[in-house]
């Protein structure tokens, strides 16, 4: 079993990212750059992490025509991540051009990465929030479920879905998929603006492969003391895993 934690570093600033990695690469190798910092920081955030030690996540959740999403997942693979996220609802011609162009380059590289992760329904969506927005007669986890068969269908690594669908995911899903788990909370009255969240415990104990973690960690006063703390919750499971 690799390492299943990663760490969401969302700052405005290169600085304040790279003084977090730092901090935590003792104890953390796997890191995920967002829009945020990709945008602020430009693409070399990723050689730099690289460079430090760590893995980078490349989470841009990417969503337009199929051409535009397989030359920019073109673009990406050269800061070689470990992972890139899109839409899967940008459709079944978006995911198999962009699956067509990170099997090329995975083949002709010899490397098992990056996988390529859809993301289904956000974890800020609420079932009220979803049934405002999404226009679609089916329910929240009936979308998850629907859009992570079509990520199955057209070849995706994985998916990024809430720790609540984990169960949900692994009963129906043919191909045994990764399953990468953002809305994590150490405890369950700090929120922030996650709606269906889980403990790291909860959700490895689910069948998360990967537990994406980024301000109960981040906005800690002591982000290292609450990575020990994670480890040393969920020692147990991942002792089992192996
Ligand atoms: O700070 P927090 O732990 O809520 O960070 C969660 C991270 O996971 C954020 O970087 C967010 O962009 C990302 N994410 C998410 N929900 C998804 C996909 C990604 O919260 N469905």
């Amino acid at each position: 079993m690799k390492d299943p934690l990663i760490v969401a570093l969302d700052f405005p600033t290169e600085i304040q990212a790279l003084k977090m990695v730092e901090n935590l690469l003792p104890f953390v190798k796997n890191f995920k750059v967002g829009l945020e910092l990709f945008v602020s920081a430009g693409p070399q955030i990723v050689s730099k992490i690289k460079n430090m030690g760590g893995e980078v996540f490349i989470d841009l959740k990417l969503f337009d025509i199929p051409n535009t999403v397989g030359r920019t997942i073109e673009k990406l693979l050269e800061l070689e991540p470990i992972m890139i996220t899109l839409h899967i609802l940008g459709g079944e011609d978006m995911l198999r051009k962009a699956v067509e162009v990170t099997e090329n380059y995975r083949i002709k590289n010899k490397k098992e990465t990056p996988y390529l992760l859809g993301v289904t329904v956000l974890t800020s969506f609420s079932e009220e929030g979803f049934r405002r927005s999404w226009g679609v007669s089916r329910s929240l986890p009936e979308q998850v479920f629907f859009l992570a068969q079509l990520a199955q269908e057209t070849g995706l690594d994985g998916v990024i879905a809430s720790p609540q669908e984990i169960e949900l995911l692994r009963r129906g899903l043919k191909k045994r998929l990764l399953i990468v788990t953002p809305g994590i909370r150490l405890t369950k009255d700090v929120k922030d603006d996650q709606k269906r969240i889980m403990t790291p415990k909860e959700a490895l104990e689910k069948g998360s492969d990967y537990l994406v973690i980024g301000r109960p960690i981040t906005a800690h006063p002591n982000p290292s003391s609450v990575v020990q703390e994670i480890r040393s919750q969920i020692s147990d499971i991942l002792e089992s895993r192996i």
